[in-house]
């Protein structure tokens, strides 16, 4: 299947067949196109917590405005931000660097120091802001990896952030919880399976320069 194809074929499941599980090797192909994807200076401000428990599952519900996708899913996929970009992750990021390339310091420590400044520089509401783009870089990236795999998902905002972070205590992590991708089979009767893709014509949404 051709990736347009695909990406067709992928919608926001509302209602998922909680009888059928993703394999090991599905769910370690979304862990690894998560690892894989693009982040600002690629400092990875993003965690992704995989949750395959239905009787935690089941206590999202109530904080996802009674969607019952969290539940139903095969596996909970939830996207945290680290509370706050510091100068430490920003030396953590550049080691690894320096350990995985062998890049010396001489080469990156200009660098280094710019990127420590700049975000020294920032507000803590800016940082947490660019942590929460790379969280949406990850969602799409993940919704194409799935739509290419045939595992069905429905990406969320539609959840209450403080509630989840609690549930999950993920305060105690410094974390703080921005989307939820429930990811799993599309149940046949989902009332969304099969209808047409509501979509603007390219030349409304497309501005081609030659
Ligand atoms: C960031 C984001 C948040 C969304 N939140 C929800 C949600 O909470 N519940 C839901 O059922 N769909 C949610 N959606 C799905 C959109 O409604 C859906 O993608 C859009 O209507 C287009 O339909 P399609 O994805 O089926 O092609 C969300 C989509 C995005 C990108």
């Amino acid at each position: 299947m051709d990736i347009i194809n695909s990406l067709k074929w992928r919608y926001a499941v509302k209602k998922f067949d909680s009888s059928k599980k993703l394999s090991n090797d599905k769910i370690e192909t979304l862990k690894k196109a998560f690892n894989l994807t693009a982040t600002s200076f690629g400092l990875q401000p993003v965690k992704m917590i995989v949750i395959s428990n239905k009787e935690l599952q089941e206590k999202f519900v109530e904080h996802s405005y009674y969607q019952r996708q969290v539940a139903d899913s095969s596996h909970l996929i939830v996207l945290c931000i680290n509370n706050d970009t510091t100068s430490e992750d920003i030396n953590t990021y550049f080691d690894l660097e320096k350990e995985t390339r062998g890049t010396s310091e001489d080469v990156i420590g200009t660098f280094r120091k710019q990127l420590i400044d700049m975000y020294k520089n920032m507000s803590i509401n800016d940082r947490q802001l660019s942590a929460n783009k790379q969280a949406y870089i990850v969602l799409g990236n993940l919704l194409t990896v799935c739509a290419v795999e045939k595992i069905d998902s429905c990406p969320m905002e539609g959840f209450v952030s403080t509630k989840v972070d609690e549930l999950l205590n993920l305060k105690e992590l410094n974390l703080k919880s921005v989307l939820m991708l429930p990811v799993g089979y599309r149940a046949d009767d989902d009332v969304m399976n099969g209808t047409k893709k509501v979509r603007k014509p390219l030349n409304q949404t497309i501005i081609e320069i030659n």
